[in-house]
């Protein structure tokens, strides 16, 4: 008979792991005890689920001895910290941080297990117990490749993507509003979160600079969506640009194809109203304020990009935070509880 696993939550009091609580119990988690954990900052907060109080604990070296699924929602030092424990304890691991990849990138050691269920849901077996969720950006657009892929051969892959201030975490939220505040008040401020102002500015630099003028996100972007999609040749490119917006990821992106693509082939391509919203009138277009909060991928102005002999643009928004980030984990995470 199948048991209802004790799930954990490693950095539950951050913005992705405060939406994996909220997911858990919008989807019934099928769950027998959650346990959350954060930093001893944190430690004794209480959040409330299903109508019961848990309080916060300090994660430490011995806090998954009862743990089956542990989502590690945390910075990728403390996620290198413990994982090694959680795997010592048993506990099947859904990592959402750039640990894996970042890893992957030094040490360029075995193939990243990405997952994301839309695409490769089967690679998840109870033979593995380890998992990462791709970076936000590649869980909004690897679906949409995919689909469209499918139908038509996809060749080549230029991406922009204007990313939310909240996909670098709480801190990063406050610092946009104080600064706004302290700009309006005529008031001195800093720059912590990021390496400029971010209010009222954009910034074409997400994580560090690398050796070929990439930054890191701009690679993790480019390389994970070639793993994820299993197309090791797919030229793609992508620039990153941090912009003044709470929520929300937008993404310019424009997709040369094999053959003739016409607007309604990608329509057809993107027909499932489980993973997309699509706006198919030129009066209407997702926006960040009117995505944010949704499980959906939006995407509108679909038009032909005759700049090329078979190509088509399209504008591309989803929420980073619940879309592109806790719901692929706890999607993973449900697939782990089906077969414990
Ligand atoms: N935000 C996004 O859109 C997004 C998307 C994809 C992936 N990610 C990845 O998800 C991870 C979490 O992101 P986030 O945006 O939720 O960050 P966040 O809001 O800054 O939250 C970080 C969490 O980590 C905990 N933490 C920090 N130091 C700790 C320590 N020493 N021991 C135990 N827990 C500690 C924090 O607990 P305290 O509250 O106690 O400090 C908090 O719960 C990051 O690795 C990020 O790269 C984020």
């Amino acid at each position: 008979m199948k048991k209802k696993p004790v799930v954990g939550v490693i950095g539950a009091t951050g913005l992705v792991g405060s939406e994996v609580i909220t997911l858990l119990e919008e989807r019934k988690f099928p769950l027998q005890t959650l346990k959350l954990f954060a930093s001893s900052d944190s430690a004794g907060e209480i959040y409330s689920f299903l109508g019961e109080e848990i309080e916060i604990v300090n994660v430490e070296k011995n806090s998954f001895h009862d743990i089956d699924i542990a989502i590690f929602t945390t910075t990728p030092d403390i996620t290198d910290l413990y994982l090694k424990n959680a795997l010592h304890a048993g506990s099947y691991c859904v990592i959402n941080s750039s640990y894996f990849k970042d890893n992957y990138l030094k040490k360029k050691k075995d193939p990243l297990s990405l997952i994301i269920p839309d695409i490769n849901i089967s690679d998840i077996t109870s033979a593995n117990k380890v998992y990462a969720s791709p970076c936000c950006s590649v869980v909004i657009l690897a679906p949409l490749l995919h689909r469209i892929n499918a139908m038509k051969k996809i060749k080549r892959v230029t991406i922009a993507s204007y990313q939310a201030v909240s996909s670098a975490g709480k801190n990063a939220l406050d610092e946009l509003w104080s600064q706004g505040l302290a700009i309006y008040n005529q008031k001195d401020f800093e720059n912590e979160a990021f390496q400029h102002q971010i209010a009222f500015n954009c910034i074409p630099q997400i994580d560090v600079m690398m050796d070929n003028g990439d930054t890191r996100e701009e690679y993790r972007i480019m390389h994970e969506t070639k793993e994820i999609l299993n197309i090791p040749k797919l030229q793609i490119h992508a620039t990153a640009v941090r912009v003044p917006v709470f929520h929300c990821h937008s993404f310019a992106i424009n997709i040369e194809t094999d053959e003739k693509v016409i607007i309604d082939d990608i329509y057809k391509a993107l027909d499932d109203t489980k993973l997309f919203s699509i706006y198919t009138s030129d009066a209407e277009y997702p926006m960040p304020l009117n995505v944010v909060g949704s499980d959906l991928i939006h995407v509108g102005r679909v038009r032909l990009d005759d700049s090329v002999k078979h190509g088509v643009a399209l504008w591309v928004v989803a929420d980073n935070v619940r879309k592109g980030s806790a719901l692929n984990a706890v999607e993973i995470a449900e697939a782990l509880a089906s077969i414990l």
